[in-house]
């Protein structure tokens, strides 16, 4: 699928001198909509409407607790956010320990404790389902303010409860709803889904295991009261998708659309295991001693210097993350009979299809790296600017130059290929699922807007933000995926004494 083209011969069909401004004058290509629901894939007319198109989107959640919900919701928000949807999460869980003071003065319990959660309290169930619907109305308003895809994060685990929902939200006009259930029954997962939950806000000040013996009794108090979805929900045409363990199995419904067809690929993507993901611009190119946009130019000296030390360096990592895989299988089997050594994982190397990120990896032994050239990585297109200083862009197109100034990440560059920040995120969108499907280890050798994007995801960026985010030439940045975000490292390179050095 190749996205970024889907409009390209609306707004940079000509490669002619000084024709971008006319292009956008053209009246007849005001009517045009040649576009997904993609925000941003637009022509340049509808460049700034960003997210507009297509129904709201409401994810209800349904799972108990412990099953991983809030891992793939806030996991969810930020792919789609970084994708340009507007995307906010609502967590019932939030709203119950806010509105804890007004439980305080009825007659249900006022800590949350296990029993609180009791289907057969027929009071504090009253109120969960209050503060579940409560919690939906904040997001329906918050959809028909502006929002795009809102998030409810809830256990939602009967059918009646589910039934509400969708009742609400049929009162409103061009809102979809798409239920995700997380079902889990690996125990390893389980206990440590249930560890993390000790050091929550509902277990603050708590003697541990006092925290774990309530938490449990609070599952089996949802556990006779769970019905998972399915049969009932399938009468109703209801969209679904159960992702169990992990995305190991999924079972979809019904699904229509490609904003739930998104989500749902998405998070059949993800995975657990400990890996690292080491990014970095090529070495120092000719044109960046010139200060030339784009191109396709050789490394410099200093850039090939760069890369000879890049390749020791990544080498020497790779033998320390086995080291540390070994030591771990040890501490694990301690004395007892040990089972086979774990394999050592694969190390892949991306670079883009441009001279300067080949060159970068040209050291690096083949037999050792699985080294793959991908034109998606390529640096942005700047079509007709492309080859030109910034000083000389701003000579020759003012109101570009102006016009990129004012909005870079909308901004599309004129010319034919020529690309926005926007249309880098769709091109970059595969192999950041790709980056969360794979379990081997990993260096991407690419450009600065690349990598601006790449970073922006896994650091959950703001959007204002990406385009002047500082990535420097020569640092390697190091993402460690964890469940409640990516751990970073930062490495400079220093060339004098031509060695890495940790800063961050
Ligand atoms: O100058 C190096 C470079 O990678 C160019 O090829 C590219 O156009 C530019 O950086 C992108 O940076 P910005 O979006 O800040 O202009």
């Amino acid at each position: 699928m190749s996205l970024p083209g889907y409009n390209r011969y609306l707004s940079n069909d000509s490669d002619e001198e000084n024709d971008s401004i006319e292009i956008l004058q053209r009246p007849h290509y005001k009517y045009h909509r040649y576009s997904l629901d993609l925000p941003g894939i637009m022509t340049k007319e509808q460049q700034t409407q960003i997210g507009v198109a297509g129904p709201k989107l409401i994810v209800a959640m349904v799972g108990l607790p412990a099953r991983g919900k809030s891992y793939i919701v806030k996991k969810l928000r930020r792919y789609l956010t970084w994708l340009q949807y507007e995307t906010k999460i609502f967590n019932v869980g939030n709203l119950r320990r806010n509105t804890a003071q007004l439980i305080k003065n009825g007659t249900a319990p006022n800590n949350h404790s296990h029993s609180f959660f009791d289907p057969n309290n027929e009071y504090a169930k009253n109120v969960r389902d209050q503060l579940a619907m409560d919690s939906l109305d904040e997001l329906i308003y918050w959809l028909k303010t502006g929002g795009r895809v809102g998030i409810h994060d809830a256990t939602n685990s009967t059918i009646a409860r589910r039934k509400k929902i969708l009742e609400r939200c049929q009162r409103e006009n061009n809102f979809k709803v798409l239920f995700i259930e997380s079902i889990c029954d690996d125990k390893e997962v389980l206990e440590s889904n249930m560890r993390l939950k000790l050091s929550g806000p509902d277990y603050k000040n708590v003697d541990p295991e006092e925290a774990l013996d309530d938490f449990r009794r609070r599952v089996a108090n949802y556990e006779r009261a769970y019905e998972t979805i399915g049969e009932e929900e399938e009468k109703t045409d209801v969209e679904y998708c159960k992702l169990i363990n992990v995305g190991k199995k999924i079972i979809a419904h019904n699904i229509k659309g490609y904003l739930s067809g998104q989500c749902i690929f998405y998070l059949m993507n993800l995975n657990l295991i400990d890996r690292q993901i080491w990014l970095t611009r090529h070495g120092e190119s000719a044109d960046n001693v010139s200060g030339r946009i784009g191109g396709d130019s050789s490394l410099s000296e200093k850039g090939r210097k760069f890369a000879a030390c890049l390749s020791r360096f990544v080498h020497a990592q790779k033998m320390l993350f086995r080291q540390k895989q070994l030591e771990n299988y040890r501490e694990k089997i301690g004395s007892s009979t040990p089972p086979p050594e774990p394999p050592e994982r694969n190390f892949l190397v991306w670079t883009s299809m441009l001279k300067r990120t080949i060159e970068t990896v040209e050291s690096l032994d083949p037999k050792e790296f699985d080294i793959m050239h991908i034109r998606f990585l390529n640096e942005i297109y700047a079509g007709r600017c492309e080859g030109k200083t910034y000083q000389e862009i701003e000579q020759s197109y003012p109101e570009e130059f102006n016009a990129r100034k004012n909005n870079k990440l909308y901004y599309r560059y004129p010319g034919m290929g020529g690309e926005s920040y926007l249309d880098v995120i769709h091109r970059v969108n595969p192999l950041i699922i790709e980056l969360e499907r794979m379990t081997d280890n990993i260096l991407v050798v690419t450009h600065r807007v690349v990598l601006r994007i790449i970073l922006a995801y896994f650091l959950d960026v703001e959007k204002e933000k990406v385009p002047d985010m500082d990535v420097p030439l020569h640092t390697l940045y190091c993402l460690q995926p964890k469940a409640y975000g990516s751990e970073l490292t930062k490495w400079k390179y220093d060339d004098e004494q031509d060695q890495f050095f940790q800063i961050e």
